[in-house]
């Protein structure tokens, strides 16, 4: 009997024994094993998710918020040509008004070296002051134009050619320059003759940029007209339409045509001629460089307008004559 109890006692023990070693081993495999964390971490991606939200908002803001898009630097290529740009220019009340707005137009015209002549027997303290302080890369140059051959006050405008011997002095100074130097009658560039008051587009420049030899395009508010141009077929330029003299043999405004800087070379003696009727200054320096034939019409076949004739009004001093007489005028310390 006792023996008995002892049996049973045994398998009790034994049975609590297994069950509890059952239970430790359940316990010790549940440690191991990945929870189902989902509950715990809902605040942390919900925090993420609403940070994310709230990042992409501000940027989607800040996108907005730019008023225009930063403007497209043009990337200056070390082998583009040069543009040598040729410009006259006299002493008159406007003048720092036009050369301002000139030099802020260049400023934007990668590789652009600027040949500024003034009409003049010396070069002045204005333009000298001017080109130190305009950030761009310049030659100055003065010649007078020689009395008979300069508009007298009060005789019209096209009288007499205007700025010929300052584009010749220019062309001067160019051929000079590169004379001597390595590969000079290779080298590439472009020239081209901007008047001080007129309005250029930027893209004009690079229109101009791949002349081979002379490149024209139309030009508007000039000759009575809304625009002179080059007119093209078939890639060529066959006649032009102007309202005054299509016969002569360029009838292009100044600010329509460009030369490549070798043909420049190659011609030493091509120059303008300050005693050419009136709108043959162009012809002048063009005959002996090239035939409409070998014309290079830029600007979409000479379609469209990128650079302008524009005058600027003299102004009226009326008022400060007026002051002046009684000793008020402005003061000529101030440069205008
Ligand atoms: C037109 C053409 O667009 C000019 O290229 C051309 O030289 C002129 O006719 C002409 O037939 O001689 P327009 O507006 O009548 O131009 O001439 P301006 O703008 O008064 O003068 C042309 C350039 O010469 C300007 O850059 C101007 O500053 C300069 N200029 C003018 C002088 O250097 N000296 C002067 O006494 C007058
Ligand atoms: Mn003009």
């Amino acid at each position: 009997m006792a023996t008995r109890m002892k049996l049973k006692l045994k398998t009790v023990f034994v049975l609590y024994f297994m069950v509890s070693l059952m239970g430790l081993i359940y316990a010790l495999m549940q440690l191991g094993q990945r929870c189902d964390c989902a509950e715990h971490d809902m605040p942390k991606d919900r925090t993420i998710s609403r940070l994310r939200g709230e990042l992409h908002r501000l940027q989607e803001q800040m996108r907005k918020a730019e008023p225009t898009k930063p403007p497209q630097k043009l990337a200056v290529k070390p082998s583009q040509p040069t543009i040598y740009v040729i410009t006259p220019t006299y002493t008159r009340f406007v003048q720092k008004a036009e050369l301002t707005r000139l030099a802020q137009t260049f400023l934007h015209v990668p590789q652009l070296h600027w040949i500024l002549v003034e009409d003049s027997p010396h070069k002045t303290p204005l333009v000298s002051g001017f080109l130190a302080s305009s950030g761009l890369a310049y030659t100055h140059l003065h010649t007078p134009t020689p009395r008979d051959r300069k508009l007298q006050e009060g005789d019209p405008s096209w009288l007499k050619p205007r700025g010929a011997e300052q584009r010749n002095e220019g062309l001067r100074w160019l051929r000079e320059d590169r004379r001597g130097q390595p590969g000079a009658d290779t080298q590439l560039g472009v020239v081209y003759f901007a008047d001080d008051d007129n309005t250029y587009s930027l893209k004009l420049f690079e229109e101009m940029r791949g002349t081979q030899r002379v490149s024209v395009w139309p030009v508007g508010l000039v000759g009575g007209m809304r625009y002179e141009r080059p007119v093209v077929e078939a890639g060529k330029v066959v006649r032009f339409h102007t309202g005054w003299r299509p016969s002569r043999p360029f009838p292009l405004d100044m600010a329509g045509f460009a030369v490549s800087l070798k043909l420049v070379i190659a011609n030493q003696d091509a120059c303008f001629d300050g005693d050419a009727p009136m709108g043959f200054l162009e012809s002048s320096f063009l005959q002996g460089l090239v035939t409409m034939d070998e014309l290079e019409p830029k600007a979409e076949n000479c379609t469209k307008v990128l650079v302008w004739h524009t005058r600027t009004e003299k102004p009226k001093m009326k008022r400060e004559e007026a002051l002046q007489k009684q000793g008020l005028g402005s003061d000529t310390a101030v440069e205008v």
